[in-house]
């Protein structure tokens, strides 16, 4: 076998780039069409904002909002021509803008609102040196979101609005808001006033325990619960909030001046127990809870709970001015309908065979309802069960329902991509990682060009279950929201993993300067076990030039206290070594335990096999402890060149491969186990 060098050649790269970078070549997502002039623009005396049309009044007061919050100077807005000047020129690509810098003015001429607003974020980004410079971009996709769940984890309107903010500033243009679940009732509904009077408070629940347990095993107080979303009541801790239907109407007009559509999630008829345990007659049974896995859903069966939902939808439909609202669908144990005599009937008068297509029914019913409020309606890709609708959305997010894409855009049905195995946000960052994002590609090799016309764009999604705090939620959304942003924005064709990883670690000092709690890529140099002869010299390094890494080798957890690593590490006998990553503001952030081990060359073996290649045994095995692989039936045994899984193997795979690993040199090698699905 090949000998396995894993040491790349990064930092060679990254200080090549490092020589030509300026704020151009920082911009994420990255853009179409680059001129680099010479020089700077530099602020006159009077600078004004124009806009040559009157819709763009707003973008302009946005920008001089934001320009005021940096420099503390008024930039008055004028209709017309300004030193800087908006304006709408039609013919270019959806939500495209030109952006061109002089070295006295700057114009900005976008294909639309969102367009101007997109010109504006560029600028923002290339602050505080405005160069000389003029750019021509537009999306790759009309659709580049991030969903939050505020159910299982609550975050106020201010909270949902420096989101925002954090949003527009890369681009990312749809916010997905998923206002209800089991755990909570976050959106007033005027005329069910107990789904936020009650569904919006719980006492603490297993979500939350995890979360506390979590904070101490980890050190980590990001996932505590916050002081200001509980209350005591009788001796209880109560958690919860909700926002008024003003605070809606707030948090979207603010969407709106940055440009960006809200998609208000309504989540039934599962994951809605917020509602069914406080109103009579919405559910199959009184008796309401958890059942094998999922919550006691909405009956389809009873008259009453369309209702419910209908009037819920119509001051949602109300509220929300974009085109589109999400009604959930995914995750419905459908146990009760089986045992439901009114689900039953509605089966049995309607001809419905299966309770997927009384679901499809319903979804189908709240779909009606919902056009006739002018409103398009997007559902997880589980409403393709059972029968989908010609006009409905779908939420991809099933990565193992790998057919979902192609069965829908057969259909005629528009898709946006959020499966889980990459845009799962509250996935742990080695797992759903920058990378995986970054390379996905959505154009699916088994979609024709007409469906792939139907990709609406991709979407990150973050489910709050174990993200209590703020600064857990910038946690996990930052920097994997950059890779979204990119993905959903730049020519594939310039994809460039190096550029992108250099320009999203130059945005680190922005998300410092917003007090955003980043994920920190983690540290190079070293592996969970090393080997070496005589003295160890360990040079750890981060891709973030801010942090400082601190260590202990008595099995501690470094403080701001404990000893600096500056240069190398010298380890002379077997060490375990604890590192720690420190932010530029003191807040401690992730451990890393290594062991460091004194060792000698293993004396060479003699073998003598008897034929080629590795042995390769297939055993009938469904589950996922690879410790129980062995003790499964065989189904074949083949001979394979490496590590691989034999064409014939299909079904449940459970493979144990052994065989000789040809060692041509004395050196210290290095092992690596990996998963590809956690
Ligand atoms: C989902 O993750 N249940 C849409
Ligand atoms: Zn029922």
């Amino acid at each position: 076998m090949k000998r396995t060098r894993i040491f790349l050649s990064v930092f060679c790269l990254w200080l090549s780039l490092a020589a030509t970078a300026g704020p151009v070549s920082n911009l994420l997502p990255k853009p179409l069409k680059v001129q680099e002039g010479q020089g700077e623009f530099v602020f006159p005396a009077k600078t004004t904002i124009g806009y040559a049309d009157e819709s763009l009044q707003q973008a302009a007061d946005y920008l001089s909002s934001m320009l005021h919050a940096v420099t503390g100077e008024i930039y008055p807005t004028v209709e017309g021509q300004g030193t800087i000047t908006l304006s709408l020129f039609r013919a270019m690509q959806t939500d495209g803008y030109r952006l061109q810098i002089g070295r006295s003015s700057i114009t900005i001429q976008g294909e639309s609102y969102q367009g101007v607003i997109n010109g504006v974020q560029t600028l923002r980004q290339l602050w505080p040196e405005i160069p000389v410079v003029d750019i021509e971009d537009a999306p790759r996709y009309a659709w580049r979101g991030l969903m939050l769940d505020v159910s299982r984890h609550f975050f106020d309107k201010e909270e949902v609005m420096e989101f925002l903010d954090l949003m527009a500033c890369y681009k990312l243009n749809k916010f997905h808001w998923h206002l209800t679940d089991d755990q909570g009732w976050r959106v007033e509904i005027k005329q069910y006033p107990e789904l936020t009077n009650k569904g919006a408070w719980r006492k603490l629940n297993n979500q939350d325990r995890i979360c506390l347990n979590r904070a101490r095993e980890e050190d980590n107080a990001d996932l505590l619960l916050q002081a200001d979303k509980c209350r005591v009541e009788n001796g209880d801790t109560i958690y919860g909030g909700f926002y008024t239907q003003d605070d809606i109407r707030e948090v979207v007009a603010y969407a709106r001046l940055r440009g960006i559509d809200i998609i208000p999630e309504i989540d039934m008829p599962g994951h809605m127990l917020a509602a069914v345990e406080n109103y009579q007659g919405i559910s199959c049974f009184d008796q309401t809870g958890w059942g094998q896995t999922f919550s006691s859903p909405v009956c389809p069966g009873k008259d009453s709970a369309l209702e419910f939902c209908r009037n819920v939808l119509g001051e949602i439909a109300a509220l929300f001015p974009y085109e589109y609202v999400h009604v959930g669908g995914d995750e419905v144990e459908k146990t009760n309908w089986k045992k439901c005599p009114d689900c039953q009937k509605r089966m049995k008068e309607l001809g419905l065979q299966t309770e997927e297509q009384l679901q499809a029914w319903f979804i189908g019913e709240m779909e009606r309802f919902l056009l006739s409020k002018g409103k398009k309606m997007i559902g997880w890709d589980e409403i393709i069960e059972g029968g989908l609708s010609e006009t409905a959305t779908i939420s991809w997010w099933r990565s193992w329902s790998a057919d979902a894409p192609a069965v829908a855009t057969a259909h005629g049905n528009e898709v946006i991509f959020c499966p889980n195995a990459q845009f799962y946000l509250d996935y742990a960052q080695d797992r759903n990682s920058v990378p995986a994002i970054y390379n996905y590609e959505p154009n699916l090799p088994e979609l024709s060009a007409r469906q792939r016309s139907l990709i609406k764009g991709v979407q990150g999604n973050i489910w709050c279950e174990q993200i209590p705090s703020r600064d857990r939620l910038y946690y996990m959304a930052a920097p994997r929201m950059l890779a979204i942003a990119e993905l959903g924005w730049s020519d594939p064709a310039q994809k460039d993993y190096a550029d992108f990883e250099w320009r999203m670690v130059a945005q680190f000092d922005r998300l410092q300067a917003k007090d955003i709690n980043y994920w920190i890529p983690e540290l190079q140099g070293f592996h969970k076990m090393n080997a070496f002869l005589g003295t160890a010299r360990v040079t750890v390094s981060s891709l973030d030039p801010s942090v400082q890494i601190r260590y202990t080798t008595d099995g501690t957890r470094p403080t701001l206290q404990s000893r600096r690593l500056e240069g190398e590490l010298q380890l002379s006998e077997t060490t375990d070594v604890t590192f720690r990553v420190f932010r530029a503001n003191g807040k401690p952030a992730e451990i890393y335990t290594a062991r460091f081990v004194s060792d000698s060359f293993a004396p060479a073996k003699k073998v003598a096999p008897r034929r080629k290649g590795l042995k390769n045994v297939w055993h009938e095995f469904p589950g996922i402890d690879c410790n129980l692989i062995q003790t499964t039936p065989v189904n074949a045994t083949f001979t394979t060149p490496g590590v691989e899984i034999p064409a014939k193997a299909k079904g449940n795979i459970g493979l144990i491969i052994t065989g000789f690993l040809q060692v041509p040199a004395d050196d210290i090698y290095t092992f690596r186990l990996t998963s590809d699905d956690g």
